[in-house]
């Protein structure tokens, strides 16, 4: 969450990157001088924390705070088509912002209401998976995340960061879905805007797809919960994970084009690729 727009505009131009909170270290994904193996010394504030994100989450073993829930959520304005603001590519992510107001998370065990800002996505390559979280060591193609804040903070930053849990983040992997092309419609609309928004600091206005159409047919009684923290610098530890056991389904030509459409530069720079952070020590969770 880096620059940090203390305006009321706040929903609008938080968390731009993946949601790296405040940082102003310069990391990336891929550079030897700065990929997440410096990140605990480049941004030792809250990187080399203990209670990072992601995890790899042992299904099997349901370690404490982290077997399957069964409590519903109340997800407000996912089924609005005209929630979605802007589609961005941040130069490490691809970005949708939330209108202010207009989406909003509580139950599934949550202690009380979010406010979604945003969700994001993390890829791989074209042969190699790009989930953040993996399950019994298993990493998913793609993983979305939606990033709510605690809606009590009114967006003040500085106290959503205070809180360990100030965040809500959701996670939904992707898999893909066999023997179909361009399925399905909401991903086909979602990638169709990804041409236009090759270089890094790039949007454009995205309409006519709403949250409930991107995560369509997953079960969302079943989840896996833990504390964590941002998945890039400066990782604060403020977030509350929640992440789906069932996947998102997408044709595997849909998924492929993340990582050969937007470039983590300008138009000469390379294709980004491999936007993850490594699995964190569990430390006790
Ligand atoms: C990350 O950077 C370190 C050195 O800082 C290097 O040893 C390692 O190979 C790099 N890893 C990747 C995946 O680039
Ligand atoms: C990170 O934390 C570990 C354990 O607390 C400590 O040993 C190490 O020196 C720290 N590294 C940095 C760069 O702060
Ligand atoms: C894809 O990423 C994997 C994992 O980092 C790497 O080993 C592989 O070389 C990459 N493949 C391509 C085609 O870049
Ligand atoms: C996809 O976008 C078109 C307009 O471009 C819209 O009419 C349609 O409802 C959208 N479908 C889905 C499933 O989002
Ligand atoms: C792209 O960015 C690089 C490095 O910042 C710069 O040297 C190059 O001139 C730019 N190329 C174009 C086409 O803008
Ligand atoms: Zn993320």
């Amino acid at each position: 969450m880096h620059p940090l727009c203390l305006s009321v505009l706040v929903l609008a131009c938080l968390l731009p990157v993946a949601f790296s909170a405040g940082s102003s270290v310069e990391w990336c994904y891929h550079l030897p001088s700065c990929n997440d193996s410096t990140w605990p010394v480049i941004a030792a504030h809250f990187c080399n924390g203990s209670r990072q994100s992601p995890i790899n989450i042992k299904a099997s073993l349901k370690l404490k705070q982290m077997t399957p829930f069964l409590q519903k959520f109340t997800f407000t304005g996912f089924n609005d088509e005209a929630a979605m603001f802007k589609i961005k590519n941040t130069g490490k992510t691809v970005k949708v912002e939330f209108k202010a107001g207009t989406l909003k998370v509580s139950g599934g065990g949550l202690s009380t209401a979010y406010d979604s800002l945003q969700f994001h996505l993390h890829w791989g390559n074209l042969s190699s998976p790009g989930s953040e979280h993996t399950v019994d060591g298993k990493r998913y193609p793609m993983e979305l995340h939606i990033v709510n804040a605690k809606s009590i903070y009114n967006g003040n930053i500085a106290k959503i960061l205070q809180d360990s849990e100030g965040l809500a983040a959701l996670g939904f992997f992707i898999e893909v879905e066999s023997g179909t092309t361009d399925q399905p419609a909401s991903w086909r609309n979602l990638t169709a805007h990804l041409g236009s928004i090759t270089e890094k600091g790039q949007y454009a206005d995205i309409t006519g797809i709403s949250m409930d159409d991107l995560i369509s047919g997953v079960d969302t009684t079943s989840y896996y919960r833990y504390l964590g923290s941002l998945t890039t610098p400066n990782c604060n530890e403020a977030v509350v994970w929640t992440v789906f056991k069932n996947s998102i389904k997408v044709s595997k030509n849909l998924i492929d084009l993340f990582s050969t459409t937007v470039r983590v530069g300008n138009s000469s720079s390379p294709f980004m690729t491999n936007v993850y952070r490594s699995v964190q020590f569990l430390n006790g969770r």
